[in-house]
């Protein structure tokens, strides 16, 4: 085995649900799929292989953000993007620069690449230190991503900071703008990067069907970006990994736009009962733009986390950090109010 990799801790995932309990532990949708969306993933054939690159869902999104098919690239989930863009940037020795804490796959995406991961401290209200970002670019660096709405602390980035720190960044240098939670975001001040496509060379989108769309199960994600940068990720794809059913559930998703954003909405309002809720006791939540709070309670995490679990609650905690918890099902805010009651005393 390469030593780097026999010594990578194995991807944790969401614990699930106790019984009875709620299951808020990896930030999905709690509304179940569309029938029609069921019915369009169950018409997919399965004894052939699918389409290697999902020519309709990609002319459908490509209309959509106003780019072209070849603009559009579909992944088995947005982390499958991030693995290739990663596979297709770093190379021995190659640096990947992120903020941390983020996304818990980029360490291991980045090292299984054969890069090394250059982590930038969050500021102290969960947000991105964008200038301390651009100052930890070197001569190594191969890509550096940007996580608006942060997973797990849940600020977003502003758009005039995201766009400063684009003019500072040196055009060859490939820019990952991960936005798996845009549809969440109700700041008008942050970035939103279907407004920022074709204005950088090096500048990919990266969204995903999972969270506000509902299909976590069904995997897929999709990068908007610079055809040619694009052409790298998709070289460097395991083929005909973006099933059938992947494929034809995203396009009736998107054509049942209107009845899924407004349970979106359902989850944000849900999301301001949570943040209010816990504020009012006394809890320093940052701002919430995606479909999560953090709760920041550094030693007290593994204590307030089996509080949690008590009383039916399976959030994400990060021992030693904080606690990050999804918003699901609107019965499930009661239950984390009393349990946040708890172990804030
Ligand atoms: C910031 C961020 N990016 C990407 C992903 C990957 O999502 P998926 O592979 O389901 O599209 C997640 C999932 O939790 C995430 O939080």
């Amino acid at each position: 085995m390469r030593p780097e990799i026999a010594a990578l801790p194995a991807y944790r995932q969401g614990r699930p649900a106790v019984s009875d309990g709620y299951k808020l532990s990896s930030n999905e949708n709690p509304f179940g799929p569309l029938a029609a969306i069921v019915e369009a993933a169950s018409a997919a054939t399965v004894n052939r292989y699918p389409d290697a690159t999902g020519p309709e869902l990609r002319a459908q999104l490509a209309e959509r953000f106003g780019v072209t098919a070849e603009e559009v690239h579909l992944g088995a989930g947005s982390v499958a993007l991030l693995s290739q863009f990663m596979l297709a940037v770093c190379g021995p020795g190659g640096e990947v620069v992120y903020a941390w804490r983020s996304f818990e796959a980029y360490p291991g995406l980045v090292t299984v690449a054969g890069g090394r991961s250059v982590q930038v401290p969050l500021a102290a209200d969960g947000r991105h230190d964008l200038a301390a970002m651009a100052d930890a670019v070197a001569d190594a660096t191969r890509a550096i991503v940007v996580c608006s709405p942060n997973n797990p602390t849940g600020p977003a980035v502003r758009a005039d900071e995201f766009e400063a720190l684009m003019e500072r960044l040196p055009p060859d240098l490939l820019v990952l703008l991960d936005e798996a939670y845009a549809e969440f975001v109700r700041d008008p001040a942050a970035v939103d990067g279907a407004r920022l496509l074709r204005r950088w060379p090096n500048l990919v989108v990266l969204r995903t069907f999972s969270k506000a769309w509902g299909l976590a199960g069904l995997r897929l994600g999709y990068a908007i970006g610079p055809e040619a940068v694009l052409d790298a990720a998709r070289a460097v794809a395991v083929p005909l990994s973006v099933t059938g059913q992947a494929q034809r559930a995203g396009a009736v998703a998107l054509a049942h736009e209107d009845l899924l954003l407004e349970r979106v909405e359902h989850i944000v309002d849900t999301r301001s009962r949570v943040v209010e809720g816990l504020r009012a006791l006394g809890l320093d939540v940052p701002d919430a733009q995606g479909n999560f709070v953090w709760l920041p309670l550094g030693d007290r995490t593994a204590e307030a986390d089996d509080v949690l679990h008590a009383h039916g609650i399976t959030a994400r905690a990060f021992p030693g950090d904080g606690i990050r918890v999804s918003i699901g099902e609107p019965e499930s805010v009661e239950r984390l109010l009393a349990a946040a009651a708890v172990f804030i005393l």
